[in-house]
């Protein structure tokens, strides 16, 4: 890339001159609030999407104290923001900050979208969930009480005049139950899916079903002590999730799991990490397990969040996103 043909924009990233988007009066205003918020890729992705698709938006990363966060979002609205998102650690705090809920930010004690509507009340929305099932399903993973890993399970279309049993739900291990943890059992509830979660304070995991389970009567959901329920769990889950953030370090952390519980091939293993490969991931690969970063959660979050200020097609907006993070 030529100087001539840059320009910093960020700390320390070139990008094409052409990419520099002509802030006007009627540009749209969003961003992503954060304690640190410097590390976040979002105004990146954002960014890039809104200058492919040619929006008039900007998306801007704003470094905001909890103890500001009110002010923060007061401050959002008297200057004529569409929205933004939040990340750690706001996501809790934002909750009795809004005017209204979806079912899955109620649910779940989360917000990481607000939406800034144009009389200036805020909905509080939590796109991580759909995020993480809108990644497996391109990858081809679907969730749901009739599908199979493709979603074409034949034993379950039904022809006139025949009853179909129902059959078994998609059976799913959690690792973990913090803050993340929430969003993915939450959504994999919601898709039908049978989900263990398995954590190293039982008590935690317990919490965390009985929240889903008051949301989502019909949900089947169960809480298991780390690493001991491991074993027999993994045997019988054709996708497991680790919330936690052991990995995030590489090696130096320990595994969310035991090295002597084997994967079958094709089963799924998922790791919401996405800044580095983690040991776990590289482990479920070498046993020939279908292995997936978040990277794609975070971009199929991010686009649920810009398709709900902007109204702009969500998968066109996913397409953008994803191609600047893996260019
Ligand atoms: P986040 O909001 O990113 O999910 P969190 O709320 O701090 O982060 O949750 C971290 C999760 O990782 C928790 O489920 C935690 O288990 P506890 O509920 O017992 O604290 C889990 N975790 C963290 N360190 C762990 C470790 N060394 N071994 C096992 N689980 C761990």
């Amino acid at each position: 890339m030529s100087t001539e043909h840059s320009v910093l924009m960020s700390s320390d990233r070139l990008v094409p001159r052409s990419r520099c988007h002509p802030i006007t009066g009627a540009t749209r205003l969003v961003g992503v609030m954060g304690w640190p918020v410097e590390h976040s890729l979002s105004p990146r992705m954002h960014n890039a999407a809104f200058a492919a698709l040619g929006l008039d938006w900007v998306y801007v990363p704003f470094p905001v104290r909890p103890e500001r966060l009110a002010d923060a979002v007061r401050g959002l609205v008297a200057l004529g923001f569409a929205g933004c998102n939040a990340t750690v650690p706001h996501k809790a705090a934002l909750v009795p900050l809004m005017d209204e809920l979806t079912p899955i930010a109620a649910a779940t004690g989360s917000v990481n979208t607000i939406v800034i509507r144009p009389d200036g009340s805020l909905l509080g929305d939590s796109t991580d969930g759909h995020g993480f099932l809108m990644d497996l399903r391109a990858h081809g993973v679907e969730i749901g009480p009739s599908a199979n890993q493709h979603g074409d399970d034949p034993s379950t279309i039904a022809s006139p005049g025949h009853s179909v049993a129902a059959p078994p739900r998609h059976r799913v291990l959690v690792i973990g139950a913090g803050g993340a943890a929430r969003a993915v059992v939450y959504a994999l509830a919601e898709a039908g899916a049978r989900v263990a979660v398995v954590n190293r304070t039982v008590a935690h995991a317990e919490a965390l079903c009985r929240m889903v389970a008051e949301a989502l009567p019909e949900a089947e959901l169960s809480a298991h002590p780390f690493p001991a329920a491991l074993p027999g769990l993994a045997a019988d889950a054709r996708l497991i999730v680790n919330t936690t953030s052991l990995g995030l370090h590489g090696d130096a952390d320990p595994l969310p799991w035991d090295p002597e519980i084997p994967f079958w091939p094709d089963q799924v293993v998922y790791d919401l990490i996405y800044h580095v490969r983690t040991p776990f991931l590289r482990l479920a690969e070498a046993a020939g397990a279908h292995a997936i970063d978040g990277l794609g959660m975070l971009v199929y979050q991010g686009a649920r969040s810009a398709a709900l200020w902007t109204g702009h097609n969500e998968a066109e907006l996913a397409h953008w996103m994803k191609k600047e993070l893996t260019q």
